[in-house]
């Protein structure tokens, strides 16, 4: 009987270690708005105040993308790619209205604004690059130059010229080296008149959504194809780090990374802790553990693996933050991926993307993020899909509310990107998802600022006041 007691006694002492070195890190946060509410707000000074848009999704006519001709493929079932069969098209017509919309920007007092360069503008079929494209991104540069709006440019934001995709896109050893080429030639042309550098947006959101979850072109579902596709674009990134840097070792070069808060949903139970443990692994760390010391560890128990050490480490001057949600994660041995993500179903609290409301989780992202380097950190997207336009006031106040603690605890927080400035094409959701700062009539192109968007402007200046 003792021998028994032993026994079960050992086995509850090692599974509560095991727990504790697995939710070392992950712990569940929540602040008391009270608490929030007392902390002084400021932030250092030259913090970038902006809001954030994609080529793709804000400027239209991009018919030389591999989105433009996924946009008429249809799934196995025969239902069209994005939802409704949506067209980008024109978009928000963002080519042909930079001017009224910088000024926009400049009437909510933005002091920043995060595009991207269309690649498959520029370079419409390979080695061929369109000088034209160039000149539009200049002048679209220097009218934010003149209203005193610093430009930070993403250099791929999910996007690839149709030649590139048909050629294998990121899956071949060699799309770095072509990746680079690109933007070698797109910084030798602009670099002179912008600092901030974003090589690759969400290098997760590209691999998994195109290659695992069948979302994004080429809309596979292979983990291991997916994970290839991961470490390569991660490559690209350090090689258009070099590529720059080789131009002008001033310039200020970095990603912009999604990062998601990861829960398990028992914290007893440890095969959620460890789903959420893999989870917050290989969707958050990988990519801060690549920027910082080149290595690529993925691994997935059972699932999939694929390691690699680059010789470039330290590939950044400053970490960009994409954080949107929190996911958590259950383990359910009858489901046949065996973890599933369990959803919070208050409506009050998700937003028209189903996705959970939960500013506590910008904290540990910074914080992650935090952990890997003290470089400054960017929030370059944060923001919310909300049509009836009742949670933005709250999801922008409260968001800024836990940065400004990340800032008063010694985190590294040096600008804010409200992601999006004007309601936009949403990928696979098509036009159905307003994360616009201004809503857009997509018949007239009109554009009007969101009763809930004014706390934005209205935080800024309460910033500003310290
Ligand atoms: C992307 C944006 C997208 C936003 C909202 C981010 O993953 O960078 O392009 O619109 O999330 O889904």
């Amino acid at each position: 009987m003792k021998y028994i007691l032993g026994i079960l006694l050992s086995i509850l002492i090692i599974y509560l270690l095991l727990l504790l070195l697995l939710r070392d890190g992950q712990s569940n946060l929540s602040f008391e708005t009270s608490e929030l509410n007392n902390i002084p707000l400021k932030v250092p000074s030259g913090f970038l105040w902006g809001s954030a848009t994609s080529a793709y999704q804000a400027e239209g006519n991009c018919f030389n993308s591999n989105w433009f001709l996924f946009e008429s493929e249809k799934d196995e079932n025969g239902k069209p790619r994005i939802k409704d069969g949506q067209k980008a098209g024109i978009a928000a017509d963002h080519w042909n209205r930079y001017k009224e919309d910088i000024q926009l920007m400049k009437s909510l007092g933005l002091n920043a604004y995060r595009f991207s360069i269309e690649w498959s503008k520029l370079e419409p079929e390979e080695g061929k690059f369109d000088e034209a494209v160039l000149d539009h991104y200049e002048k679209v540069i220097d009218e934010l130059r003149e209203n005193k709006i610093e430009p930070m440019i993403t250099l791929h934001h999910f996007t690839n010229p149709i030649w590139f995709e048909k050629q294998g896109a990121f899956t071949k050893d060699n799309s770095p080296k072509i990746f680079a080429r690109y933007v070698a030639k797109v910084f030798k042309r602009l670099g002179k008149k912008v600092n901030y550098w974003i090589t690759i947006n969400e290098p997760t959101v590209y691999a998994f959504n195109g290659y695992f979850f069948g979302e994004f072109p080429p809309a596979e579902k292979n983990m291991d194809k997916a994970a290839l596709v991961f470490r390569n674009i991660l490559i690209a990134h350090s090689e258009a780090y070099l590529a720059i840097k080789q131009i002008n070792l001033n310039a200020k070069v970095g990603i912009a990374t999604a990062i998601y808060a990861f829960d398990p949903n028992s914290w007893w139970n440890i095969a959620d802790v460890i789903g959420a443990y893999y989870a917050n692994r290989n969707m958050n760390e990988v990519v801060l553990d690549y920027i910082t010391n080149g290595r690529f560890d993925f691994y997935f128990p059972t699932i999939s693996k694929l390691e690699y050490q680059s010789d470039v480490i330290n590939s950044f001057d400053f970490v960009g933050v994409n954080y949107y949600t929190r996911f958590v994660i259950r383990f359910n041995p009858f489901n046949d991926k065996s973890y599933q993500e369990v959803k919070n179903t208050f409506a009050e609290y998700v937003t028209d993307m189903s996705w959970e409301i939960y500013p506590e989780g910008l904290y540990k992202a910074l914080k992650l993020v935090s952990t890997f380097t003290n470089k400054p950190i960017f929030i370059t997207e944060n923001g919310i899909a909300d049509d009836g336009d009742t949670k933005r006031p709250s999801f922008i106040k409260n968001h800024l509310l836990v940065m400004n603690k990340a800032i008063a605890d010694g985190m590294n927080v040096n600008g804010y990107f409200y992601w999006t400035l004007m309601d936009n094409f949403e990928w696979a959701q098509g036009f159905s998802k307003r994360f616009g700062l201004y809503k857009v009539d997509f018949n007239t192109q009109e554009r009007t600022l969101r009763e809930g968007s004014k706390v934005y402007p209205e935080m800024i200046k309460k910033f500003s006041l310290f």
